[in-house]
């Protein structure tokens, strides 16, 4: 089990009622009627369902079971569908739905750029015609259905319109959020075989300017080298450039980028790469949808695995539309006039569910930010809230640990009036940070919604709805309706009332993951094969003795940075690459504000030097292999590791060493206890 977090003495008894103005208006305005919803969801499924699936459009109905599944490995293969032979198609339920609806004038997202005066918005028809035009450019550059087509782009506008324009013509797109190395973006685009990649020549993040398009070439010539050529990259020309030199074939080019002091260099592969807006000049703004099954691909997403491979998450069309939808409607208590905002990166699946599509599916009008909280001051996103009048803002822990630093004036000098509901996800928020976003940000007058879930879930499982869960600081609180939860001891068994296990859920909900894509093996083993007939989260989660669950954070070999899952291997696997390294272990340590960041062990080949060089070039393989996010915090020389007698490396003990905690507990298996003195020393300074 993984440590306990950090409690505030009594959290446990601090309980927040839902204010009383949100509960005039709510959806769910008591935990009555929330008790009553969440039973028709789980003692009848079906009905539940299928009356939210009225309000979407669909071309024709499901041909068979309304829902089926097998969460049992011992019966057969696993597999879960809803509304299989169903046809409808998302992106029309996202956009000329509404349309048809008179939504076609209404605000469908705000852009804030990087930079506070650029900015622009789009209306739910401009939407749609971009969308259009972009699906007749995938078409015309012969991408089809079922075809998988990367997107690697900032947050901007244009990324929405081509996951979108995916959705429309029916083929799956694969998201790689544009901080991954061009090694991993390589390992994504060749594990989905995919045919073409949408990026933009570069960005701007806070006063960095990044050269996506550089990062897209190295990984295509990755890929070549591996066999797998792609040969269409779609640029959005992003940064301002001087029009006389744009597309002169090949060799390099240079671009002013926003910033005149700075030049983006980049290179042209004439035949290969194209320019987005050339592309979206000569095509019709009328493309009609492909009619997808229900159970048909939509998109996959790429997670980390315990293994160190990632795993491509497949979410399908029917499932995933209802129940981003549905969660967006309750959890954020979505109300028409609101603009919401979420701060997520579209890179991961909280941008795909909650930025995208379970906004859009509501007809809601959001804001899609390009920049960082911290630029250019820490004052951004209250700024930004006070700019658009933002009435439901969703962020992550790690964000609001780094903003509390700064004080609280930067907050309290901008209103905030607007704001009802303050939601987080990620990682679990420590119940000070919870009262810092309650008291501070929210003024005590707003509901705070901790959404637990994961890329898998595909939407919200755990969660308070904030016109009718009173909340207490830490936890995720109750089920959202049609999920059972359950915890079990190592054995198996379901634990009744309070105590503490693994978290699983008895039961599938639409948008849970269907496979991994071109691994089913590997989707049962990972989340099926512990305890047969559950879904296995791979987090651990305590239940108090009012029901409440508080999630205690992961149970197998995953770091949670910033909220972004890491696996352990992933980082070893790049550590062994350098040529002095023999062997490798990291383990997650706790952080301030990352919540977990990632501490390893280095054991050098005979005859190398441990020195602040070799530090750096490690620091520098990982952030080169899978991307600056994934940097660890604290390195150290591990002359030899804590091993069991059959070799296996005992990161229990080496997470004790990581925080100078001598207590290790039991150590009779260890080969060599005298390795446990050495590593007690060689803890370096800062750590
Ligand atoms: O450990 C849990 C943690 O994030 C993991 C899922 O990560 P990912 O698939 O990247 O998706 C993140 C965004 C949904 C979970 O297994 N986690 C997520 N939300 C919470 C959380 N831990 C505690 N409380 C949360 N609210």
């Amino acid at each position: 089990m993984a440590e306990q977090n950090d409690h505030v003495a009594g959290s446990e008894e601090l309980i927040f009622n839902p204010p009383a103005s949100l509960q005039n208006e709510a959806h769910v305005n008591s935990m009555q009627q929330y008790q009553k919803m969440y039973r028709h969801s789980i003692d009848d499924p079906e009905t539940f369902w299928r009356e939210i699936a009225a309000e979407f459009y669909w071309k024709s109905p499901p041909t068979g079971k309304f829902f089926d599944y097998n969460f049992d490995v011992t019966k057969g293969p696993i597999f879960i569908k809803w509304m299989e032979g169903a046809k409808t198609n998302i992106c029309y339920n996202m956009l000329d739905r509404h349309i048809s609806n008179g939504l076609g004038d209404k605000i469908a997202f705000y852009w804030e750029g990087n930079d506070p005066t650029d900015h622009g918005k789009i209306t739910y028809s401009q939407l749609q015609q971009k969308v259009c035009r972009f699906g007749n450019v995938l078409k015309n550059l012969g991408i089809k259905r079922g075809d998988r087509v990367a997107i690697y782009m900032p947050m901007i506008l244009d990324l929405s319109v081509a996951m979108l324009a995916c959705a429309r013509i029916g083929a799956i797109h694969s998201i790689v959020f544009a901080g991954y190395s061009a090694e991993s973006l390589a390992d994504r685009i060749l594990d989905a075989h995919c045919c073409a990649i949408v990026t933009a020549d570069g960005v701007w993040r806070g006063s960095k300017l990044l050269n996506l398009k550089k990062i897209v070439d190295d990984a295509l010539k990755i890929c070549d080298e591996r066999g797998h050529h792609v040969d269409k990259s779609i640029v959005v020309r992003h940064l301002s450039v001087d029009e006389e030199i744009i597309n002169n074939g090949d060799g390099d080019d240079e671009r002013e980028a926003a910033r005149p002091s700075h030049k983006l260099k980049i290179n042209w592969t004439a035949g290969r790469d194209i320019w987005w807006h050339d592309m979206m000049q000569s095509v019709s703004d009328v493309c009609e949808p492909e009619w997808m099954d229900a159970e048909d691909s939509l998109f996959m997403l790429y997670t980390s695995g315990s293994t160190g491979k990632p795993k491509g998450v497949l979410h399908t069309v029917g499932g995933y539309m209802l129940y981003t939808a549905t969660t967006f409607k309750y959890v954020f208590d979505y109300q028409p006039d609101d603009v919401y905002w979420c701060t997520a990166d579209v890179g991961w699946i909280t941008g795909h569910s909650y930025v995208t599509y379970g906004p859009l599916g509501n007809g809601s009008t959001g804001v899609i930010f390009e920049g960082t909280p911290f630029y250019p001051d820490a004052g951004r996103l209250w700024e930004v809230i006070d700019k658009y009048k933002v009435t439901k803002f969703y962020t992550a822990p790690t964000a609001i640990r780094a903003l509390m630093k700064f004080g609280d004036d930067i907050v309290t000098k901008y209103s905030r009036e607007s704001l009802k509901i303050l939601g987080t996800v990620g990682e679990p928020i420590n119940p000070e940070a919870w009262l810092w976003y309650y008291n501070v940000v929210g003024n005590g007058k707003c509901a705070i919604v901790d959404t637990f879930w994961q890329t898998e879930t595909g939407g919200h499982v755990l969660t308070p709805l904030p016109g009718a869960t009173p909340t207490k600081p830490g936890s995720a609180t109750f089920p959202f309706f049609g999920v059972v939860p359950a915890l079990l001891t190592e054995e198996g068994r379901e634990i009744e009332g309070p105590g503490e296990g693994y978290l699983v859920f008895k039961k599938p909900w639409p948008s849970l993951m269907r496979t991994v894509y071109g691994n089913q093996e590997r989707f049962e083993t990972t989340y099926f094969k512990k305890f047969p007939g559950y879904y296995c989260t791979g987090d651990g989660a305590r239940r108090d003795s009012d029901g409440y669950i508080w999630i205690t954070g992961r149970i197998d070999d995953m770091v949670n940075v910033s909220g972004h899952l890491l696996s352990t291997a992933e980082v070893e696997s790049a550590l062994i690459t350098h040529k002095n390294v023999a062997e490798a272990a990291s383990v997650s340590h706790p952080h301030k504000i990352k919540g977990e960041c990632i501490y390893c062990f280095v054991t050098l080949k005979q005859g190398c030097q441990y020195t602040d060089e070799l530090v750096v070039e490690l620091k520098n393989i990982v952030r080169t292999k899978i991307g600056p996010f994934a940097q660890p915090d604290f390195l150290q020389n591990a002359p030899a590791l804590p091993k069991t007698r059959s070799g296996k490396i005992m990161r229990r003990i080496l997470r004790k060493i990581a925080v100078g905690d001598r207590n290790l507990g039991d150590t009779s298996t260890l080969a060599d206890e005298s390795v446990i003195d050495l590593l007690f020393n060689n803890r370096p300074n800062n750590a």
